[in-house]
């Protein structure tokens, strides 16, 4: 089959790795998506008790595994006692991977690293760790966003280490709260990211406007994705990464 994108500068994005076939955010995930055409990996970070970053969605392992517990609660030994396979019908024993693994595993791969920050409140200086994780591995700086529905978090974070790319994800809730607004997210960052129902002409033109670009997530069929693409999105945020190259 031959590979194809709506145009080269358009990005797919593997939702926290190949999460469709793999267990979410393990190296099963993250291996096939990084083996496969896309442009980035999203990732979500969280901190462990012991101050370990680990790839992980929830703040809970409740969910994906065969534990129970709120991840800053449990030491990352106790968390690699668990099975991550919760989710699909995966037959192998999974471990949580810890940022350092991610990183290791992503330097082999000439992808993106979209990195989620997740409940960075919780976390103190979980911005200063990912920072100082990407320097021990010499991870290139122009293969990393990080990203937040914490605007502020992202905003500081901006301030601190310039040369980072940031991206602001943008909820439903929060959009019909308060709208954002696009100039002021432009000053720190390159990308603002929405779900992907609250993309129609106007949000586009006044995001592109600005000079942001937008990856909604997260895009599970092929013909949201095609209407996305015709509004103008530069990017989408998905679990079938391999269809959305069919389009
Ligand atoms: O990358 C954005 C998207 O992942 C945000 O939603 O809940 O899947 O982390 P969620
Ligand atoms: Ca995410």
């Amino acid at each position: 089959m031959k590979l194809a994108r709506p145009s080269k500068a358009f990005k797919v994005i593997a939702h926290r790795g190949l999460s469709q076939q793999y267990p979410e955010n393990t190296k099963r995930a993250y291996q096939a998506a990084l083996s496969q055409h896309i442009d980035m990996l999203e990732i979500d970070l969280h901190m462990t008790k012991d101050g370990v970053l680990v790839g992980i969605h929830d703040d809970t392992i409740d969910r994906t595994s065969n534990g129970k517990g709120a991840i800053k609660e449990l030491t990352l030994e106790a968390l690699r006692s668990f099975n991550f396979s919760r989710q699909s019908d995966f037959a192998e024993n999974v471990s949580i991977m810890t940022f350092d693994e991610i990183l290791t595993l992503c330097k082999n791969y000439s992808k993106t690293l979209l990195i989620e920050v997740k409940k960075p409140k919780n976390y103190p200086n979980i911005g200063e760790q990912i920072i100082q994780k990407l320097k021990n591995h010499a991870f290139p700086t122009n293969r990393v966003i990080i990203q937040s529905f914490d605007q502020t978090f992202i905003q500081q974070m901006a301030e601190i280490v310039p040369y980072m790319h940031y991206g602001v994800l943008i909820s439903k809730r929060k959009y019909w709260l308060k709208q954002p607004t696009f100039s002021e997210i432009a000053k720190y960052a390159d990308y603002v990211n929405p779900n992907y129902q609250l993309i129609n002409k106007k949000f586009i033109a006044r995001a592109h406007a600005v000079g942001l670009k937008i990856m909604p997530y997260t895009v599970n069929d092929s013909q949201t994705a095609k209407k996305l693409i015709q509004l103008g999105v530069d990017g989408v945020i998905t679990d079938i990464p391999d269809e959305i190259f069919k389009l």
